[in-house]
């Protein structure tokens, strides 16, 4: 079997907006470029957000310049109108904007309840209509809220919906916290997919409770073929309390590559990537999989130095 799949790497965005310490613009890139020599085309490379709520996303502009050229998907997230004018000064091509399962999150993340912030989401939307950009809309706790529990399909569905309809590119569900379990996944994705596609969903998994490429098996089951996912396990959301990181982008390389699908990513550049993010941050767990993939990858430097030695 060979179909492909699409990873999306989060870290730049989700994994850096949550260190203790903030990576410098040069450092971001670095990291960047590094993802992009392991063949990962898809990056959310920064945030335009308030830079007292979140220090270590300024200077995305300066990311986003130096990224002018190189091929690839760069998205930024945009909490706001003035986010998106700011992503689309900098030449952003593609935003992704953030929608809520429920009023505690909208309110804690960007102070607002969920229907403003879907009005906000809206105006944006038809702005970037006009302006040809692309917009991937994100539903932050699609399956539990750090604040209010669990949020009924019902709900996750008619904001899909709503804005499938108003027309987003593509519609994120994520697990923000890292709280849904594989059921949950395939129950919400089931039904999501037969309404809309396959080709309009994503799903964005942290792996809190360990569920993470599970989840990411569920949804795959259902029929998406789009993950975000974040180099070394890096992430976790300032304002969403006990998330941690998202699901390492190598480990679910590694999953989808063994199961015969295609990613087109480089395991051994990609481990090098992680390894990039862990001496940058030191602050990287790395995948669950990383004690066994780097001895792997030893053995593979072994045999080619004998080769060639
Ligand atoms: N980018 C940069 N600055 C912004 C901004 C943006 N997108 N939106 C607002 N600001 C500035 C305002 O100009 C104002 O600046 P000033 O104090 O110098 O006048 C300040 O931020 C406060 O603006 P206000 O509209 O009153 O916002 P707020 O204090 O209610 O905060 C958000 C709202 C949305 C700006 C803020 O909560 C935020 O940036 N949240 C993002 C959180 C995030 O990134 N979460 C993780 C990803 S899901
Ligand atoms: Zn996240």
């Amino acid at each position: 079997m060979s179909a492909n799949v699409v990873i999306n790497d989060v870290g730049p965005r989700d994994g850096l907006q949550n260190q203790p310490v903030s990576l410098a613009p040069a450092e971001r890139v670095e990291l960047i470029n590094a993802l992009l020599k392991a063949g990962v085309e898809h990056i959310e490379v920064g945030s335009f957000v308030s830079p007292k709520a979140v220090p270590a996303m300024v200077g995305t502009d300066i990311i986003l310049h130096s990224l002018t050229g190189k091929q690839g998907e760069f998205s930024v997230l945009v909490p706001n109108m003035k986010g998106y004018e700011l992503a689309v000064a900098a030449g952003a091509s593609c935003v992704a904007m953030v929608l809520y399962g429920t009023d505690a999150m909208a309110q804690a993340n960007v102070n607002m309840n969920r229907a403003d912030a879907e009005q906000a989401m809206e105006q944006i939307l038809q702005k970037a209509a006009t302006d040809g950009v692309r917009v991937l809309a994100t539903i932050a706790v699609s399956w539990e809220c750090p604040f209010e529990g669990p949020v009924a399909k019902q709900t996750v569905a008619g904001i899909a919906r709503r804005f499938v309809g108003l027309g987003v590119d593509q519609v994120v569900l994520a697990d923000s916290i890292g709280a849904a379990n594989p059921q949950q996944v395939r129950d919400l994705t089931t039904m999501l997919v037969n309404e809309h596609g396959a080709q309009r969903l994503a799903c964005h998994f942290h792996d809190t409770r360990a569920m993470g490429l599970a989840n990411v098996f569920a949804a795959l089951e259902s029929g998406i073929r789009f993950f975000d996912a974040s180099i070394g396990g890096l992430g976790g959301c300032p304002f969403a309390p006990g998330a941690t990181g998202n699901v390492a982008t190598e480990d679910v390389v590694m999953m989808l590559e063994q199961m015969g699908y295609d990613t087109g990513i480089d395991l051994q550049e990609l481990m090098n990537a992680s390894a990039l993010a862990g001496r940058l941050t030191n602050n990287a767990p790395g995948g669950r999989a990383k004690a066994w993939l780097v001895g792997q990858l030893n053995q593979k430097t072994e045999a080619q130095d004998h080769l060639h030695g």
